[in-house]
């Protein structure tokens, strides 16, 4: 995922999420946050706040010249009310505009999969989001949690991971089957429990994996000023093998191999891979394409994401952990460092201060180079099926019929079509010898159609989707909102859906007219008002076969004929917060639709 927690204001920040500023001036700075705290989302303008967000040099934390603003926020949304949607600011912080109008909500909505549509193995146990208790808020989107009926809540500690918009649709699809079909893998985080939502208990919304109590390698290597920093060489034997397993045998590509997504298991003193939210089968399109190549069924002309870039990302970040040299940027005399196989095996490598290998510095290097020719040397995988097991789940999460019939009109319709634009033909870098891969590149993040499949308001596959608009149209959308954890009354336990265990009348009891909502074409987040529960006293329940739970079915062709007995869905029209005759409290910015 590309969201980046700031620590000291719990805000996370994505430039995905910023605004284009041609629409209206070039100098503010438009965006949503996202507050890790309270999870919940707001509508930002900083008046001629541009500049806040320049990059301020590659060893520098991103958004780091946005923090001042960043701490004016989280005094805003803590001081509260609970319903803030949007601020209006000027870069020295001073607030011009606080708005509670739900005009100005920004919340988004996304689809969620019926169980039905995972292929889950059958050890994997299922958990409702009310059957978790919150320990812990860690970053964006993860949370520590134990099970309510965990019979050691102090001691089983797991991590919740799960998504609240569009993006987070072919991460949480992929990291799911990964992490549950390769559960056995020592090396790979397994997944305990698929969550899904405490409604009708069939929509998957994320899943849990053990927590591990030690910081990520990046951070320890980090903070090697302050503490000492052991790295230890069968960890990164173990990486390369694992990386190896993923290609060559699992037919699968890891996408995001950086230092914060290793983790040593104190339990075993081995290396455990995490965060697989950008992995994908090798050969589908990069996972922000994941939705159109479902919709399609034929790929996007957009750049596969290549193992030669895993492999880059493994080498990169082992340099960095041994000589504190932050790899494949710049070297401090404007140079780059890891780009082809001559730099691993003739650059001189200077162990980084308070670092402490248990092998000579050599070693680190040779093997570097010794599985950089064995994978040179080694099988071209360019497909997942290439693989000798390649693990067997659906390319994609099959669309909602809501997104389908938005996409059919966007094709149909000459005023729409014209909005898609195929991504730029990539950027081939000559890379690591014949291992090739591409550089990031922006344009793939922000590709266009995910930001302009319009053609129906509650299409979820597209950015345009937002509670609002579901809320107007008389649909209901899983809530994420939990108290300030300043607010919080610590003695009574809060659950994973923002409710405390005490005042929750739970899924399993007997449906209240507050839990009866209605199914209607397009919506995603609607409960079915006669599905059962059943449960074992281990902390989930285990599928009776592969995607398939007794009780909780969801069809596809239930879910078309629900869309079909809707009729077509209305079309919101095009509004904006400057609109005329609109009685509002505030007009925090020109926000466009
Ligand atoms: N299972 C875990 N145990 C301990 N810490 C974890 C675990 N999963 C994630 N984290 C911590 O949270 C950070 C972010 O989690 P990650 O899954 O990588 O999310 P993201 O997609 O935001 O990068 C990791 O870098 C790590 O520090
Ligand atoms: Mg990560």
């Amino acid at each position: 995922m590309n969201f980046i927690t700031l620590p000291k204001c719990k805000l996370a920040l994505s430039r995905g999420l910023e605004k284009g500023n041609t629409e209206f001036t070039l100098k503010d700075w438009v965006t949503t946050v996202y507050d890790a705290d309270s999870r919940r989302w707001l509508s930002i303008n900083c008046r001629e706040g541009k500049e806040l967000l320049m990059d301020t040099g590659e060893d520098e934390e991103p958004f780091e010249k946005a923090f001042p603003i960043c701490a004016v926020i989280r005094e805003e949304i803590d001081a509260g009310p609970p319903d803030l949607n949007a601020l209006v600011f000027n870069v020295d912080g001073k607030v011009l505009c606080r708005s509670t109008d739900p005009y100005d909500d920004v919340t988004p909505g996304t689809h969620y999969a019926p169980l039905s549509d995972y292929h889950i193995p059958a050890h994997t146990k299922v958990l409702g989001r009310d059957e978790l208790i919150e320990l812990e808020r860690l970053i964006a989107f993860v949370d520590i949690v134990t099970p309510v009926a965990s019979s050691s809540p102090a001691q089983e500690r797991l991590v919740f991971k799960y998504y609240q918009y569009v993006y987070g649709i072919a991460g949480n699809w992929n990291s799911i089957h990964i992490g549950a079909k390769l559960s056995d893998h020592p090396h790979i985080a397994p997944v305990r429990h698929v969550i899904v939502d405490e409604t009708d208990r069939s929509r998957v919304v994320g899943f849990t994996m053990p927590y591990y109590p030690v910081d990520d390698l990046r951070t320890q290597s980090s903070s090697r000023a302050s503490r000492p920093f052991h790295l230890k060489l069968k960890w990164i034997q173990q990486l390369m093998r694992t990386v190896d397993d993923l290609h060559l045998k699992y037919g699968v590509v890891h996408g995001d191999l950086h230092e914060g997504n290793m983790m040593i298991d104190p339990a075993t003193d081995n290396l455990v891979l995490i965060d697989f939210g950008c992995a994908q089968k090798i050969g589908t399109p990069q996972n922000h394409y994941h939705h159109r190549a479902a919709l399609t069924h034929e790929p996007p002309r957009a750049p596969l994401l290549d193992i030669g870039e895993d492999i880059k990302h493994v080498l990169h970040a082992v340099y960095r952990l041994v000589t504190g040299i932050i790899g494949g940027r710049s070297d401090g005399n404007g140079g780059f460092i890891v780009t082809t196989s001559a730099h691993i095996r003739e650059g001189e490598w200077v162990k980084a201060p308070n670092v402490t290998l248990d092998h000579p510095i050599e070693e680190y290097q040779s093997l570097c180079v010794n599985w950089l020719r064995a994978r040179n040397a080694g099988p071209r995988i360019t497909k997942h099926c290439q693989a000798s097991e390649p693990l067997d789940y659906p390319d994609y999460m099959p669309p909602p019929e809501v997104d389908i019939k938005a996409y059919k009109r966007e094709l149909a319709d000459p005023n729409l079509r014209p909005r898609y634009q195929p991504p730029c033909e990539p950027e081939w870098e000559g890379l690591l010898e014949d291992m090739r891969g591409f550089g990031w590149s922006w344009e793939m993040w922000s590709a266009e159609w995910i930001k302009e499949l319009r053609g129906l308001p509650y299409a979820t596959s597209g950015r345009n989707f937002l509670r609002r608009k579901a809320t107007a149209a008389g649909l209901s959308v899983l809530g994420w909102e939990r108290p300030l954890t300043a607010h919080l009354d610590r003695t009574r336990p809060l659950l994973a859906n923002g409710k405390y265990q005490d005042e929750y009348v739970g899924a399993g009891a007997a449906p209240t007219t507050q839990r009866k909502r209605k199914h209607s074409a397009g919506q995603e987040n609607v409960v079915d008002q006669d599905t059962e529960q059943d449960g074992d006293e281990h902390g989930g329940r285990t599928l009776d076969s592969e995607g398939v739970t007794p009780t909780k079915r969801v069809t596809r062709s239930a879910t078309k004929k629900k869309a079909g007995n809707a009729g077509p869905t209305p079309c919101e029209p095009t509004r904006k917060v400057a609109a005329p005759k609109r009685k509002r409290k505030a007009a925090p910015s020109k926000a466009k639709e």
